[in-house]
């Protein structure tokens, strides 16, 4: 077979890596990919948002099966567009993509089939967002902008000065384009954050490992909110008690409620969940593999990645046993200082040979080649990534690792995986 894979980051490094493992896959190619892809994949120049240029592209070089990675292209249809010329996909329909594309579509679709998620209400005005605050006066609030925002969406201020501010940035200055038409409120919840990402066929639903992600840039969850500073998995807040709490109350009713409204969603759907004393409850919902989650749940699959894509096409899911290593993953990202703000690009990377260990593996994410050097290209530069006998052993070795890669600048937290390994002690 001959995989096109859509999308130029870690997580696209890793799913490359682990359809590279399939003894079905002759050949692989990504668009527009990165540095370090370019050693596992043939890269194209082909944005990851340009539908017409990736049916072109998966028509020249005769895709058997392209996997749309990241959120842009699903929710503007590239997957409806393949399909249309023939092609096999993974990734969600665009009219499933909505789950996040919308938050005011999903909020509404979890208050109408009872998925428990924070209480909430929508605006399509400032005014009318700013009165409910005053009057509702609960800080921290948490107002969301309704559409796609990089990841930068969610404001969670601590003063109705503060909430006043990122309304209007949202709504009037249009900081997110039209994203911002609409706003949801919602409750501040607290609590432990899981990521599940979940296999899905439309008929069942079949969660991965769990994982945790750490959104801050800084130690100590402080800073700006960044894509994810490093993940680990399993996530020790996610017993099997919790598991099947979710499976119950969360899981199923959103793969039965997206079936009900019309739009099956086929592809990986991920839970942002949060386990509040009330209960676990949905923060968001992605329609993709998240990003550095795959990073650390992908390592730990053992079951071919191409037969379960092509058991979701098939909508035979609930035929496949689906493998999972028992080892932990830890995945610790390096960072150009500055992100995620503003940094430089074009720094030369430097002993990544020297960070070569049994069980580690270090995911492009900003990289590029530039002269035969490995150069940065980007806020999240690298992601390394070990796997261990547990959660210790495996951040031992990410760090020893990320310790030995060299660029100017260079950030990364020193924390990942602690607060995981408090839960567990
Ligand atoms: P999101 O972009 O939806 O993943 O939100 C970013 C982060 O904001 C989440 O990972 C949470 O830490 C936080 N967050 C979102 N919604 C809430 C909420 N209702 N209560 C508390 N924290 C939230
Ligand atoms: N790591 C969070 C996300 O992929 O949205």
């Amino acid at each position: 077979m001959k995989v096109l894979v859509v999308g130029g980051g870690g997580r696209e490094h890793a799913l490359i890596r682990k359809i590279k493992e399939s003894s079905k896959v002759s050949e692989i190619a990504c668009c527009p990919g990165n540095g370090g892809i370019s050693y596992d994949a043939k890269c194209y120049p082909v944005s990851a948002t340009d539908i017409d240029g990736v049916v072109a592209l998966a028509k020249e070089i005769s895709a058997d099966l392209v996997v749309v990675a990241p959120d842009d292209p699903l929710v503007a249809g590239m997957v409806d567009a393949l399909n249309e010329n023939g092609f096999k996909t993974f990734g969600p329909k665009a009219n499933a993509a909505i789950i996040e594309g919308s938050k005011v579509f999903s909020k509404n679709l979890m208050l109408k089939y009872n998925i428990p998620t924070a209480e909430y209400k929508v605006f399509n005005n400032p005014s009318d967002a700013i009165a409910y605050i005053k009057e509702k006066n609960e800080f921290p609030t948490v107002i969301k902008a309704d559409g796609l925002a990089l990841g930068k969406g969610v404001l969670i201020p601590e003063t109705l000065e503060d909430a006043e501010a990122g309304i209007k940035e949202i709504m009037e200055d249009k900081i997110f384009g039209a994203s911002g038409n609409n706003v949801v409120v919602e409750e501040f919840l607290t609590g432990p954050e899981v990521s599940v990402l979940a296999f899905t066929d439309g008929k069942c639903v079949k969660p991965m490992v769990s994982s945790m992600d750490h959104k801050r840039a800084l130690d100590g969850d402080k800073g700006l909110n960044t894509g994810g500073m490093g993940t680990v998995s399993p996530n020790p807040y996610y017993t099997d008690e919790v598991a099947r709490e979710c499976m119950e109350k969360i899981f199923i009713p959103t793969i039965e409620a997206m079936n009900k409204e019309g739009r099956t969603f086929k592809g990986c759907l991920y839970f942002g969940l949060m386990l509040t004393p009330k209960g676990p409850k949905v923060i968001e919902y992605n329609c993709r593999f998240g990003d550095p989650e795959t990073q650390v749940v992908l390592p730990r699959l053992k079951t071919d990645i191409i037969d379960i894509f092509e058991a979701i096409n098939n909508e035979t899911l609930s035929d496949l046993d689906i493998e999972w290593s028992d080892e932990a993953c830890a995945c610790v990202i390096l960072a150009s200082g500055g992100y995620p703000k503003s940094y430089p690009k074009g720094l030369e990377i430097t002993g990544l040979e020297n960070g070569q260990a049994q069980g580690v593996t270090v995911y492009h994410a900003g990289t590029a080649l530039k002269e035969e050097k490995l150069v940065t290209a980007g806020g999240r530069v690298l992601g390394v990534t070990a796997l261990g006998a547990d959660l210790q052993e495996a951040l031992d070795k990410a760090y020893c690792a990320a310790d030995k890669i060299n660029f100017e600048n260079k950030h990364c937290r020193r924390d990942i995986g602690q607060r995981a390994l408090k839960a567990i002690k």
